[in-house]
């Protein structure tokens, strides 16, 4: 998989975005669109500034990894860090310059490039902070070494990947959504939008492939154009980051759509994202 490829869908697609309309919706009003986005990401997805009000993060020189709209970037400065950012597409770098500027919020600097060559030199960094974005990379074993390298010895990796065993992965994507799609090829509909772009994704590859849970996976996390998705467990977290150890992981949000599972208090067996905290290996 080419990285100019993952590079060009997140540009055409600004994380999230589309949950409250777009850019385009608030006519190019940043403040107002971040302030919306702001508003519903903390309002479905509550957990994480409770995740966030739990680290230290005063004074921490932080490199954060994947930044999107910036909603967390903007939290990770309001509570002390020494924030520094990455980005691989120019459209994020751009939104989350302009809410910096807009909000007057300081930072040390702020670099467009990919986790596989971090412009930044080695042992600069408390923490690396990366949200939602490393299960998006497929040489995920070079992205952590270029983590471990820019990390101090000493210093904390904290993700979040998207979890294997949750409702989610299990029951929403694993049957309901693949019945689903088998129900509408077989009776030869063709609408138009999401569903209209899993079926030609289907035509194209063939249905048996498609639904096959490992290609699947790619097409029902962040919507049916993205190219690459993987789900986690903390086996698979000790593979894929071997120049790091585990040392605390917990799994947040109730989030497995079409099915009403939101307020079961299940998360932490069953939730879709998983947090985990890792120091370099090499520690002992
Ligand atoms: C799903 S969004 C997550 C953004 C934000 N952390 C959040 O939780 O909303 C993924 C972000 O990671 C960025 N990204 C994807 N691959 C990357 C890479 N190889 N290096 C750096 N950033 C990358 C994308 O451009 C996008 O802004």
């Amino acid at each position: 998989m080419k990285e100019s490829d993952i590079k060009n869908f997140w540009n055409r697609h600004p994380c999230g975005e589309e949950k409250v309309g777009g850019l385009e919706k608030w006519r190019d009003d940043y403040e107002q669109f971040f302030t919306e986005y702001d508003a519903f990401r903390y309002r479905t997805e509550s957990h994480i500034l409770r995740c966030l009000d739990r680290i230290d993060w005063n004074g921490k020189s932080t490199l954060e990894i994947g930044l999107g709209q910036g909603a967390d970037s903007e939290q990770l400065i309001r509570r002390g860090a020494n924030w520094s950012g990455l980005d691989l597409t120019p459209e994020s770098i751009l939104r989350v310059k302009t809410r910096f500027s807009l909000r007057q919020l300081p930072y040390r600097s702020i670099e467009q490039g990919s986790v596989l060559k971090i412009p930044y030199e080695a042992d600069r960094f408390d923490v690396v902070f990366s949200h939602g974005v490393l299960h998006h990379v497929p040489d995920i074993e070079r992205a952590q070494e270029e983590i471990s390298r820019v990390l101090k010895p000493g210093g904390e990796l904290i993700v979040m990947l998207y979890a294997r065993w949750s409702l989610n992965y299990l029951l929403s994507i694993g049957l309901v959504r693949r019945l689903g799609l088998l129900g509408l090829y077989c009776a030869g509909m063709r609408p138009g939008g999401i569903f209209g772009q899993h079926l030609s994704n289907a035509r194209s590859v063939g249905l048996g492939h498609y639904l096959r849970m490992e290609n699947f996976i790619h097409k029902n996390t962040d919507g049916p154009w993205n190219p690459y998705s993987k789900v986690y467990d903390l086996k698979t977290v000790r593979k894929d980051f071997p120049k790091f150890r585990v040392v605390h992981s917990y799994k947040q949000f109730m989030h497995a759509p079409l099915l009403p599972v939101r307020w079961l208090p299940l998360q932490r067996l069953f939730g879709w994202h998983l947090w985990v905290h890792m120091r370099p290996e090499s520690e002992g």
